[in-house]
């Protein structure tokens, strides 16, 4: 090679270097938390199939609901030196020191579903999550405007202790709570956001609470453990949807197959597609330096039997429910 075309390669490498990622080159690691519901399920599968469509490499850590699982995942896509990391925070404390490391090896950190508490603000570029205060004010809402002004025993089944999402839809029910005399939260528990896990809360609450009599409501933080609650109150003789109502989050197709068939009453939704918007923040900030809205929030709609149940859960499953 002359020298005159040696300069020529050596200028052209040294661009190509230093020009911004393309989609193609993307590589990012997710966190997530586990499999404990089939919302998460369904998470997991739309991330895999929005960074397929992006021609981005995806790379998933399962914690199995285990925080230091997370702690060492981030650490690992560090030292793997990815574009950018995505994270599922399975409780909101606790991030700091791991997403500082993130921060001065200088990958963008982008927080799905849940939140962190609010000294690691500055430790990530934005969070695309729902509004879950607002939800758990949904779920409480239909309940009020569903018993109108009778009195009700509610009992309710939380999500993950720590967690964003069980502290804020708590919070959000509460709050219609306080505003409505006739409702009372008589028994509050977590279920961990599986349906084991709601089964078996359930039980001691129908047997705590008369064999179910004295319960007017459930209010479940998922839908997953709804469906276990379902099953508790069939198996102790009640009829779920019309002895005691039953509402909660998620919107995955096996609470719309039990409105349908009149064993529950309302959810209120929750995208399973988190990552599709992630992934747009990451691939505009890579490419063209745009910083992203610090929150991305996702809509929060309410369901009931008046929606046409079956076709929804027609059209659901099979989506990585
Ligand atoms: O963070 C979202 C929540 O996590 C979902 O509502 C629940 O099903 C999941 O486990």
């Amino acid at each position: 090679m002359t020298s005159k075309a040696l300069l020529a390669a050596t200028a052209l490498v040294a661009i190509t270097l230093s020009l911004p990622a393309t989609a193609a080159e993307l590589t990012v690691g997710f966190s997530q938390i586990g499999s404990e519901s089939g919302w998460r399920a369904a998470e997991t599968s739309v991330s895999k199939s929005e960074a397929t469509k992006r021609k981005v490499t995806l790379k998933i850590a399962d914690a199995q609901q285990k925080q230091e699982n997370q702690i060492k995942a981030i650490r690992s896509f560090i030292a793997q030196g990815v574009d950018a990391i995505f994270l599922a925070p399975v409780v909101s404390s606790g991030w700091d020191a791991v997403l500082k490391e993130a921060k001065e090896a200088k990958i963008p950190v982008v927080l799905l579903d849940r939140d962190i508490d609010p000294s690691g603000k500055e430790l990530y570029l934005t969070a695309v999550t729902s509004d879950s205060v607002h939800e758990g004010a949904v779920a409480g809402e239909w309940l009020a405007k569903a018993v109108a002004g009778k009195a009700c025993n509610v009992v309710e089944l939380q999500g993950t202790v720590g967690a964003s999402v069980a502290t804020n839809r708590k919070k959000g029910f509460d709050g219609v709570v306080a505003k409505n005399a006739n409702l009372k939260v008589v028994r509050s528990q977590t279920g961990d956001f599986t349906r084991a896990k709601g089964k078996e809360v359930m039980e001691s609450f129908i047997k705590a609470e008369g064999g179910g009599k004295n319960i007017c409501a459930v209010y479940a933080h998922n839908d997953d453990m709804m469906v276990g609650a379902i099953q508790a109150m069939k198996e102790a003789g009640l009829k779920p949807g019309k002895d005691i109502l039953t509402v909660s989050i998620d919107a995955v197709p096996d609470i719309f197959k039990a409105i349908a068939a009149g064993e529950a009453n309302a959810t209120v939704e929750l995208t399973p597609n988190m990552a599709g918007p992630a992934l747009d923040a990451i691939m505009a900030f890579k490419a063209k330096g745009t910083v992203p809205p610090k929150w991305i929030q996702t809509e929060s709609k309410l369901y009931t039997a008046a929606d046409d149940p079956q076709k929804i859960y027609d059209s659901k499953k099979g989506l990585g429910y």
